[in-house]
């Protein structure tokens, strides 16, 4: 059952992108809520995709919310973890799709974390070439991230969410109260993904985040409902300016090219997303000093908010080798060239190449071995 922390009416942020706009609700209680989905198209029937660890904790609640919209509610319940986001987990959701009959008005309700909604949001653009979808986060880094914005995918072996589609859901349902039940790990894995938001665009959100990130880390009700809402708020901004990443977008991106290299270099899985993102992070900011962009100061700053958050700031040793050949296949890569989104100055960001000599300066000074 989801735990009320809050009784207020939810905070609404909107994305606007013309006639794919859509809300995004944050709140305690909303997941059994059936008011939270009055926005959710009519159809026939849903289906909830979930996982093993989430549904038993929340799809019952969904469930009931949903059974005065839809004739039909089935429950899908995937195999749970990042190792799982493949073509082939994601052929059960067709599967799942194609045996109750599902026809081109079914609804996809995503339950779960990153890996549940990028799947769903992929199985939903694809199916019979695109079916609505409604996202409900149950982590932090979903909820102020990976459900937010449409981007969908799935994991290749020889890189992270190489297959997928831009697909943007109808509603982001973002119940506080599931919070209470994550993982202190997960917990930490989705701070790294607020964290982000304060060099890239918001220092006076840095700030905050340095105040109250004890009271976070504690899991308060108000501290998270604030981190969300203004999370959501700045990707809201940056999306609404550049839905499919020409450009803008992949500010977002800050210590994912060298997470995404921690990631798949250690095994899927290994380490959480956040985790490598977080430790990313302080890579992405040693190379924001050597390129001009941030002083010392500014990286021992961000480095110890990252250490508080309780995510790890020391690279594994993959060798810098290793680490530059997968982060060639990253998708910013031009022409083999790889491109690292670093800090210009405090709450700014930008896309740059990088000499591979300093690239190789950082790896030396940020990881074991
Ligand atoms: P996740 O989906 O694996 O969830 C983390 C773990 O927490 C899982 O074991 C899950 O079952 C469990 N869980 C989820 N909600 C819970 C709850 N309320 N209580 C208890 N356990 C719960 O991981 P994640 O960090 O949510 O997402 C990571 C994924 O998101 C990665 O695949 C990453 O690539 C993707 N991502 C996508 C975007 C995007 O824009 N689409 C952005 C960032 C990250
Ligand atoms: N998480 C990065 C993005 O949505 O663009």
């Amino acid at each position: 059952m989801p735990l009320p922390v809050l009784s207020a009416p939810p905070e609404r942020v909107d994305i606007q992108l013309g006639e794919r706009s859509y809300p995004i609700l944050i709140g305690a209680g909303l997941l059994d809520d059936p008011a939270s989905f009055a926005a959710t198209p009519a159809a026939a029937s849903a289906l909830i995709v979930s996982n093993t660890t989430v549904a038993p904790l929340y799809a019952k609640a969904l469930r009931a919310a949903l059974a005065s919209r839809f004739r039909t509610v089935h429950l899908l319940e995937l195999p749970d973890g990042e190792v799982y986001k493949n073509l082939e987990t994601l052929n059960l959701i067709f599967d799942a799709l194609l045996g109750h009959g599902s026809d081109r008005k079914t609804v996809l309700f995503a339950l779960g974390g990153g890996v549940v909604g990028d799947m769903t949001g992929f199985a939903a653009a694809s199916y019979m070439r695109g079916v609505p979808f409604v996202q409900v986060p149950t982590t932090l880094l979903a909820q102020v991230d990976s459900s937010v914005g449409g981007k969908t995918a799935i994991n290749h072996p020889l890189g992270k969410n190489m297959i997928g589609a831009f697909y943007q859901p109808q509603l982001v349902v973002c119940d506080l109260g599931t919070l209470q039940t994550l993982p202190p790990r997960e917990l930490s894995a989705g701070l790294a993904e607020v964290i982000k938001y304060g060099p890239i665009h918001d220092m006076a959100f840095f700030d905050w985040i340095e105040t109250n990130i004890d009271a976070l880390v504690a899991r308060d009700p108000a501290a998270l409902a604030y981190a969300v809402k203004r999370s959501c708020e700045i990707k809201a901004l940056v999306v609404g300016q550049d839905e499919r990443e020409t450009g803008l977008r992949a500010i977002l991106n800050f210590g994912h090219t060298f997470g995404h290299a921690i990631e798949s270099g250690l095994g899927y899985g290994e380490w959480l997303h956040g985790e490598a993102v977080g430790c990313g992070m302080v890579m992405a900011a040693h190379l924001s000093q050597r390129l001009g962009g941030v002083d010392a100061a500014f990286v021992a700053r961000l480095t110890r908010l990252i250490e508080r958050a309780g995510l790890p700031i020391v690279g594994p040793a993959l060798g810098a080798d290793r680490y530059l050949e997968l982060m060639r296949v990253d998708k910013k890569s031009e022409a083999g060239e790889i491109r690292f989104v670093v800090i210009d100055k405090p709450g700014s960001a930008a896309v740059t190449s990088a000499p591979d000599a300093l690239v190789r300066e950082v790896l030396a000074q940020c990881c074991a071995g």
